[in-house]
């Protein structure tokens, strides 16, 4: 087992995602913390993994929330002793069609209105800080070296007509930010970058059916990828495996940054 031993949190492991994260994790003997705002999903992950004789635990938390971060790095020390990954898998991509005033696709970027540009930027990218905050000093106090992987977006590096300036600039904060985090602290902290493609989970759900048909289009291998397919990625930066990775960018995105 890749993981035996290590403690690893992972945000928005309530869905998507997070949540085949968690449960590779657990099977490859990870102790996991599901974090996440759905409360729901995220019992749901930790049941999933119990019954499939892992170990994990469920703890409520909104990434843009400084104190609840400061909370989350504390329930996993309080819970199994110390922390080794931090998985900063939690966003937001606001979506015209869901009832909010601008979003992806259809909206022009001066009509961002001024609450979505926050609440993006906020839970995207001040999330992901406000997590390694917490979690870099107890990973310091740890065994071994502490691994995390910040989840940013193709969006980041190949720009689609119509995509949200709030969710594209996020990323791209997401994959500076992880560059600086791991230079200020190797050698006992890897920190590296995911930029997923066009991932089956309830995220793509939201798109328009002329988007979804013009991501699929544009994946050379023919199909969305789905959430293990990241997850596999995942686990290998917070391995091992990975002893010799840091402030390294990975695409898991079947081809779709090459056209
Ligand atoms: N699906 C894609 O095509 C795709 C592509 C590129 C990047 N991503 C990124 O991958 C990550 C995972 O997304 P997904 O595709 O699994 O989507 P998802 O919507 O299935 O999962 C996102 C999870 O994050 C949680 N979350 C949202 N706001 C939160 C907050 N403030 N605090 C804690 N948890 C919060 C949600 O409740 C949800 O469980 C996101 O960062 C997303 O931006 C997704």
């Amino acid at each position: 087992m890749r993981l035996e031993g290590k403690t690893a949190i992972i945000t928005g492991a309530g869905s998507g995602q997070g949540r085949a994260a968690a449960l590779l994790f657990a099977r490859e003997g990870a102790n996991v913390v599901v974090a996440d705002v759905n409360e729901k999903g995220g019992h749901e992950t930790v049941a999933e993994i119990e019954a499939a004789g892992g170990k994990a635990t469920f703890k409520r938390a909104d990434v843009s929330d400084e104190g609840q971060c400061k909370a989350l790095v504390e329930h996993a020390v309080g819970t199994y002793g110390q922390l080794n990954i931090l998985y900063n898998n939690a966003g937001v991509w606001y979506v015209a069609h869901h009832g909010y005033v601008v979003g992806e696709t259809d909206a022009p970027s001066p009509l961002l209105t001024q609450n979505i540009w926050d609440r993006t930027v906020d839970v995207n990218l001040k999330g992901t800080y406000l997590c390694c905050k917490y979690a870099i000093p107890a990973m310091q106090k740890s065994d071994g070296i502490g691994a995390i992987i910040n989840v940013s977006s193709v969006g980041a590096i190949r720009v689609g007509r119509g995509a949200s300036d709030a969710y594209i600039s996020s990323k791209g904060g997401v994959m500076a930010v992880t560059r600086n985090l791991a230079i200020e602290h190797a050698p006992k902290i890897r920190c590296n970058c995911l930029f997923p493609g066009p991932i089956e989970t309830p995220m793509v759900g939201q798109m328009t059916d002329e988007r979804k048909q013009w991501s699929r289009e544009n994946v050379p291998l023919g199909r969305w990828g789905q959430p293990e397919d990241v997850a596999r990625m995942a686990l290998f930066l917070a391995s091992d495996d990975a002893s010799f990775i840091t402030a390294a960018m990975f695409v898991v995105d079947g081809g779709f940054t090459a056209i």
